[in-house]
């Protein structure tokens, strides 16, 4: 499916991205954490064509992604949909219209220049809406939803172009724990059910434990860990993020600490209700 290899990107003398190279071979659920900085981002815009890559390769379905140009390349970043940490709605527009942007990839100018949609996409925006469980709030403004409900519309809006990878650029960093929760359980869901690969940038240790297949750690660029959940025990941890003197995201922090106190009582904890 999807191969990376080797993939770099240098901003002027530093490194973002430093040989990363990993393989997906099946539908799965990916996270990927690390410090702010390590190159989690850059590492998802350059699967999604978003920022150009210095140097490596990206292949799907043996295809070489990073040679797609022009319409090949917007087909692609159709088929690995991108989501936010701020929703990257329009704010003022109701939530049926947000998520029908979601094919403006295959729309025709004049079709797009007159807002024209289909009967049959404005009837598959709002399955997918009741899908996510908000059907409800169809014809309100975007804006007037809660963090949580503008995230899952911004789901619905990347589904409305049938990805085969969702790429989630922190998801959840801006929603409070119940809202993220339900965000997290809805991307596993499409996972689950529709057999899409989801990789998500994620800032909590707890968070990639409890929802992903697969965790991926960087740290300066690097890939510094690729494996299981189970397999990222307290020093792993502190390898990926560097955990001294200066290690200051406090929810991964009291993460460390809750790990090396309890280790196995920590493992149940998090399958809990
Ligand atoms: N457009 C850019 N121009 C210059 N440097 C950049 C650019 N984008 C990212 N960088 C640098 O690349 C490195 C990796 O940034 P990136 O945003 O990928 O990290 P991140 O892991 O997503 O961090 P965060 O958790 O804060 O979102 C950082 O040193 C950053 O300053
Ligand atoms: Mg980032």
């Amino acid at each position: 499916m999807l191969y990376v290899k080797e993939l770099t990107r240098r901003f002027g003398t530093n490194t973002a991205v430093d040989r990363v190279s990993f393989e997906i071979d099946r539908p799965m659920m990916v996270g990927v954490i690390g410090r702010s900085g390590a190159g989690k981002s850059t590492l998802l815009r350059m699967v999604n064509r978003m920022t150009e890559a210095t140097s490596g390769q990206v292949l799907f379905d043996g295809e070489d992604v990073l040679a797609l140009r022009g319409k090949a390349r917007r087909a692609w970043q159709a088929r690995c949909a991108m989501i936010f940490q701020q929703f990257n709605l329009v704010p003022r527009l109701d939530v049926v219209s947000n998520v029908l942007h979601g094919t403006l990839n295959r729309r025709s100018t004049l079709a797009t220049v007159f807002n024209l949609y289909s009967a049959s996409d404005i009837h598959r925006a709002i399955d997918i809406l009741d899908r996510l469980g908000i059907a409800e709030q169809a014809a309100k403004r975007a804006e007037a939803l809660s963090g949580g409900q503008q995230q899952r519309v911004a789901i619905a809006r990347a589904l409305m172009q049938d990805p085969r990878i969702i790429l989630a650029d922190e998801p959840i960093a801006s929603l409070d724990p119940m809202n993220a929760q339900v965000v997290m359980a809805t991307l596993r869901r499409i996972h689950e059910e529709d057999g899409r690969t989801v990789i998500a940038n994620l800032h909590t240790l707890d968070t990639a434990r409890r929802y992903c297949d697969r965790v991926i750690g960087m740290r300066d660029g690097r890939m510094v860990f690729d494996g299981a959940p189970e397999l990222l025990t307290t020093q792993v941890a502190r390898e990926i993020y560097g955990a001294n003197a200066d290690f200051s995201e406090a929810a991964t922090s009291t993460e460390i600490e809750t790990l090396e106190r309890a280790d196995d009582s920590y493992a149940l904890s998090m399958m809990g209700p």
